[in-house]
């Protein structure tokens, strides 16, 4: 009873920390498609007219970061024409940098 109680909560370890994982060849196919990368800049690459990524998901929470691409502040276009699951991978991705 409890190494089944162990295993399940292993699997959903296993699980959660496979997510950033799997959203990340989405979310780097969506980033060049959108540009992204031509203002902010990620381990050195990238435009310089946006605050680098690095360390953004320590520094923002995935509200604001979804609040930032849907309506941004600053001069940074809006993204809210992404579908959920688009902007949910963005998000996703976004939030595991730290
Ligand atoms: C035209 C330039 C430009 C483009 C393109 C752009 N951004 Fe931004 N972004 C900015 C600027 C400028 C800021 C800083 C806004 C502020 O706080 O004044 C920002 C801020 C952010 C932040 C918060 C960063 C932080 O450190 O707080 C996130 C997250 C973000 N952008 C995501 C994105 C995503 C995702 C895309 C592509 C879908 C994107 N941006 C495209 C200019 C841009």
């Amino acid at each position: 009873m409890r190494t089944a109680a162990f295993l399940a909560a292993l699997a959903l370890l296993v699980q959660l920390s496979a997510i950033p994982a799997a959203a990340r060849p989405a979310a780097e196919e969506l980033i060049n498609r959108l540009g992204c990368l031509s203002c902010h800049s990620l381990q050195g690459k990238g435009g310089d007219k946006a605050p680098a990524w690095d360390g953004v998901g320590a520094r923002r929470s995935p509200e604001a970061i979804r609040k930032q691409i849907v309506s941004p502040r600053g001069r940074m276009p809006s993204f809210a024409q992404l579908k959920p699951e688009e902007l949910q991978v963005l998000v996703t991705y976004l939030s595991g940098l730290n």
